[in-house]
């Protein structure tokens, strides 16, 4: 680094630095009562060999982290994200009530485009060629339209989650650059979730916007649940956050639907 010049870390950790206003980021204040995620005794066996970027890799385990990472999604060169990020934009404007929900909004896009650097950065540690793959939201959970404000905090409150849950995964990943921003992308997430949730209990604070949050409950919660394909400790993380999505509904006077209603895979 050329003398004098700041680390680009320390950029990016100022410009951070810069944007803690009161409630921005929300994860200050879930993380300062301790762990706010479940613990998951996963039944999965951790493996005891650990790789690096620029280490040679088995093929079969190039490929597994490639899939997971187009699962990802948040990625500089995917154009799918990118696209994803703008919709959000055309929502806040269109939808958004307040100076501050959408300043929070916009807060959320410039963390999503920094995990979308960190992502970025494992891609073409990867594999180059992988760095500019479009890989569209295969999940119908991004694709629910999003009518109102109400259905982009349960996007926020339960898809960030989802996000979170994922990331908290990886903190034992064998893979050194995922285990690396692990811990990040987790905090940022249930940031991301808790904006969701903040919004939630703005929209129930009155009548009408309560029969409003209950009735669209009925279509994010079985998407939620549907995240979380079939396969091996799935069902576990699966139950996890189900307990954590309930007791948050509860707390804000609402009933969780029937865990098996709505839902298109089980
Ligand atoms: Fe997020």
């Amino acid at each position: 680094m050329a003398e004098g010049l700041p680390s680009e870390m320390s950029v990016i950790e100022d410009a951070e630095r810069r944007g803690r206003t009161g409630r921005w980021p929300f994860w200050r204040q879930a993380y300062a009562k301790g762990d706010p995620l479940p613990q998951l005794a996963c039944q999965v066996s951790r493996p005891t060999y650990r790789f690096d970027e620029g280490e040679a890799l088995p093929e079969e385990y190039k490929e597994l982290l490639i899939k997971m990472l187009r699962h990802e999604g948040e990625r500089a060169g995917n154009k799918s994200f990118l696209g994803f990020m703008a919709t959000c934009l055309d929502i806040a404007e269109a939808l958004f009530p307040t100076a501050e929900a959408k300043l929070l909004k916009a807060e959320y896009l410039a963390e999503e485009l920094k995990h979308a650097i960190m992502f970025h950065r494992v891609a073409v540690g990867l594999q180059h060629d992988f760095a500019l793959r479009d890989v569209p939201y295969a999940h119908y959970a991004f694709h629910l339209p999003r009518e109102t404000w109400a259905d982009d905090a349960f996007f926020h409150f339960f898809v960030d989650l989802n996000g979170a849950f994922h990331a908290r995964d990886w903190r034992e990943s064998s893979y050194g650059p995922l285990a690396k921003m692990s811990a990040t992308v987790e905090r940022d997430e249930l940031g991301h979730s808790e904006m969701g949730y903040y919004f939630l209990g703005e929209i129930v604070s009155d009548r009408r916007g309560r029969e409003l949050v209950r009735r669209l409950l009925l279509k994010w919660y079985p998407a939620a649940l549907d995240m979380f394909v079939k396969s091996v400790g799935n069902a576990e993380i699966r139950q996890a956050y189900k307990s954590y999505v309930d007791r948050k509904l509860v707390a804000l006077g609402l009933e969780p639907p029937d865990e098996r209603a709505g839902r298109r895979f089980l």
